[in-house]
């Protein structure tokens, strides 16, 4: 989004208390003897220390919703595949708010209790290697409310609903493995009035009616985290085309539109444009679909939900080319550690300057002067990009200006051919997985044969403004 228009929230959840610390990653978890201290290994993000868990990582999420909009009520059943990297006596999922009815693992009925956002199974026996876990549960999801009022997990719309997850939300409605590090693919049934439409990340696979219901079923067949997931429903208008991407494929796209809010059909020509658009300067097109999700949940932000961007009503081109670089910077290659959010939102920042200029508005260089020439004291210069302390700042000027001023400081010590390369190798070597600045900073010394270290330090690590650029 524009600057003016994106939020700048703060995120700090409603109803689990967080402990918020910088600490240090600590060592992976040994195997542990106790099942309590199995279910309470976690993810190791140094944001979000309570969120996610290090001991299985899940392979696929089949999310079967029964949704009642007139009630805003779900039934719902998902199904994991996981793969337990040690011995596992009990294992938690995150999960906020919904009734648990029943927990399997590997088919046979198991214990469980909930402990803050925890969902701790206790399996009959120990599972190690695959396993399946089944979450039958009920109720009416939550919404969280950030501190100036917008809202992320279950947002009820006026027809149906929309659930967006950035940062944390999507354990509203999916027993999850909630950290970005752990990437899975989703199927995704969601049955609904007919008459309602459903519509989720990835490709619509069937449609079937049984009496007065519809089950969508959608394939998110590339790994995606979990802040990525979305599924929207409600009464909207569907366009359906194609895109042919730089490599010769036709790319499927699905636009969902609220229609009193529909989208210019000047912004949905400008999608299959964009694309080409960014694929000349990032690489080909990481996934299998593309569109937009336009909905009036007002939230005050647009998301980079995998395949499928979600837009307010007041979508602009800028907002689109920025969620779409997002499938390649943050969705396609993710971020391991919350820390490194500026690898997602500095690079789509970059992708906007560089979208302006081809449209003949200020460049990157122009824009990087104008902000540098903001006053020392400038929001804009402190905490450093990867230093921040709490979630309130995830969204903040240092992650989007700054980290993209930082690839600007990057470009001009490189030279645009170096540059230009670094950004299809950084998208390649890493495409479906997950990243370190660490190793952003390895991948740019390797293509440019310099030393960069003192750059990024300077640029993402140091509070202040960086001297002498
Ligand atoms: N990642 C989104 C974007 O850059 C912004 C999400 C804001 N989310 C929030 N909970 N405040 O477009
Ligand atoms: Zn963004």
């Amino acid at each position: 989004m524009r600057p003016s228009l994106r939020a700048r929230l703060l995120s700090v959840l409603a109803v689990v208390p967080l402990v918020l610390t910088l600490a240090t990653v600590p060592a992976p978890a040994a195997p542990r003897a106790d099942s309590r201290a199995d279910s309470r290994a976690g993810s190791a993000d140094t944001l979000f220390p309570s969120l996610g868990h290090s001991g299985y990582d899940v392979r696929h999420y089949d999310v079967s919703l029964d949704y009642f909009p007139a009630t805003n009520r779900l039934k719902a059943r998902t199904r994991i595949r996981a793969v337990a990297t040690t011995r596992l006596r009990s294992f938690a999922l995150d999960l906020v708010g919904m009734r648990v009815r029943a927990v399997r693992v590997g088919g046979a009925a198991a214990r469980w209790h909930r402990r803050g956002q925890q969902l701790v199974v206790v399996p009959r026996a120990p599972v190690r290697g695959r396993f399946t876990v089944v979450v039958e549960y009920a109720g009416v999801p939550r919404t969280y409310f950030d501190a100036d009022g917008s809202k992320e997990g279950w947002v009820p719309t006026k027809d149906g609903a929309i659930a967006l997850g950035e940062p944390v939300g999507t354990m509203t409605w999916i027993p999850s493995n909630n950290t970005p590090r752990d990437k899975a693919r989703y199927t995704f049934r969601v049955t609904v009035p007919r008459g309602v439409q459903a519509v989720a990340n990835g490709n619509l696979a069937r449609r079937a009616r049984h009496g007065a219901r519809t089950t969508w079923t959608w394939q998110a067949r590339d790994p995606m985290a979990t802040y990525l997931a979305m599924v929207a429903v409600g009464r909207f208008k569907v366009y359906r085309s194609t895109a042919r991407s730089i490599t010769g494929r036709k790319v499927p796209v699905w636009t969902f539109a609220d229609p009193r809010h529909d989208v210019p059909l000047s912004v949905r020509r400008a999608l299959p444009r964009v694309m080409r658009f960014e694929e000349r300067l990032f690489g080909p097109y990481p996934f299998t679909s593309t569109g937009m999700v336009v909905d009036d949940a007002d939230v005050g932000y647009a998301l980079e939900t995998q395949t499928r961007p979600f837009y307010p009503f007041d979508v602009d081109s800028g907002t689109l080319v920025h969620e779409m670089a997002h499938q390649w910077y943050g969705d396609s290659v993710g971020f391991r550690d919350w820390h490194d959010i500026w690898l997602a939102e500095g690079f789509a920042t970059y992708a906007e300057w560089l979208w302006g200029e081809a449209q003949g508005e200020e460049g990157p260089a122009e824009r990087f002067d104008a902000l540098y020439a903001r006053p020392a004291s400038a929001p804009l210069w402190r905490p450093a990009p990867t230093q921040f302390t709490g979630p309130q700042d995830l969204f903040g000027d240092p992650v989007y200006l700054r980290g993209a001023m930082t690839l600007q400081a990057l470009r001009e010590r490189i030279g645009d051919a170096d540059f230009f390369a670094f950004l299809k190798t950084w998208a390649r070597t890493h495409r479906h997985g997950t990243a370190s600045t660490a190793q952003l900073v390895a991948v740019a010394e390797r293509v440019s044969g310099e030393q960069l270290d003192a750059l990024f330090a300077d640029w993402l690590e140091l509070d202040g403004r960086p001297a002498g650029y």
